[in-house]
């Protein structure tokens, strides 16, 4: 079943006003001007950004999501946002589990799930963000890893319509380090595989699992050609957009 790519940027902690609304215009105008593209696009800026992102974007087809929430829909949780918020803001996915969450804030499998679930509540996408740290894959732990982190994390009620998985490996993040093609599609695979048993093939084979971790345009094409790629999470180049847009056309015609 053909899957259609997701070309998702995450923006992370970087953008003021006024580059974060250049670059979301500047992303807006290029998918506009490529018409009809064979791939979906999505930015995720910092929180601060979210509104002013979505002016700029409006009616070119780029959607926007928020790069965490909270599992909860409100009340005492000082700092935090809601997946409801982003979803009254006009967002349309959001990412959990990022390993850098997971690393800097302590977030088990259980919490990503939870937040996960929110987003499913509140009517966004989540995209469920998994992979190994260096010294587990050195291990041999890849795999097992993996699946315990997809297993632990996936929401109740997932499909192919709102959840998206992104396998990340930690070492290739922000590293300039990309996995292989075949280190890639040996995760990729066993996701697929997951999530055929858990999921069914039905929801299985139309669900998206990107790839994430210095995806630039140099590695772009060779990975989303692979069988079970269907997209990717993009740090440092969707910073770009000549970047952003020269890993998103790299997507297979
Ligand atoms: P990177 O980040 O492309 O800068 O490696 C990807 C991510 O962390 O989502």
């Amino acid at each position: 079943m053909a899957r259609r790519k997701l070309i998702a940027g995450n923006w992370k902690m970087n953008g003021l006003r006024a580059d974060g609304t250049a670059l979301a215009a500047d992303v807006a105008k290029r998918l506009k001007a490529v018409g009809q593209a064979r791939y979906d696009m999505l930015v995720c800026p910092p929180f601060t950004l979210v509104p002013l992102v979505l002016d700029a974007v409006k009616g070119s087809g780029v959607d926007v999501g928020g790069q965490d929430c909270h599992m909860q829909m409100k009340g005492a949780h000082t700092g935090d946002t809601s997946a409801a918020m982003l979803k009254d803001l006009g967002c349309s996915h959001v990412i959990v589990g990022h390993s850098e969450r997971r690393t800097n804030h302590g977030e088990t499998d259980g919490i990503v799930k939870a937040k996960a679930e929110a987003a499913l509540a509140a009517g966004l996408v989540a995209i469920v963000c998994i992979g190994e740290t260096l010294e587990e894959r050195d291990a041999g732990k890849t795999l097992e890893i993996n699946r315990r982190q997809l297993l632990g994390s996936l929401p109740d009620g997932a499909n192919a319509a709102n959840t998206v998985v992104a396998y990340e490996p930690v070492w290739a993040i922000g590293t300039g380090r990309t996995a292989t093609p075949e280190q890639a599609q040996e995760v990729h695979a066993m996701i697929r595989a997951e999530l055929v048993g858990k999921l069914g093939q039905e929801i299985a084979d139309g669900l998206r699992v990107l790839y994430g971790g210095s995806m630039n345009p140099k590695n772009a094409k060779e990975l989303l050609a692979l069988p079970d790629i269907d997209g990717g999470l993009i740090g440092g180049a969707a910073l770009k957009a000549d970047d952003f847009f020269a890993v998103a056309e790299g997507s297979p015609a």
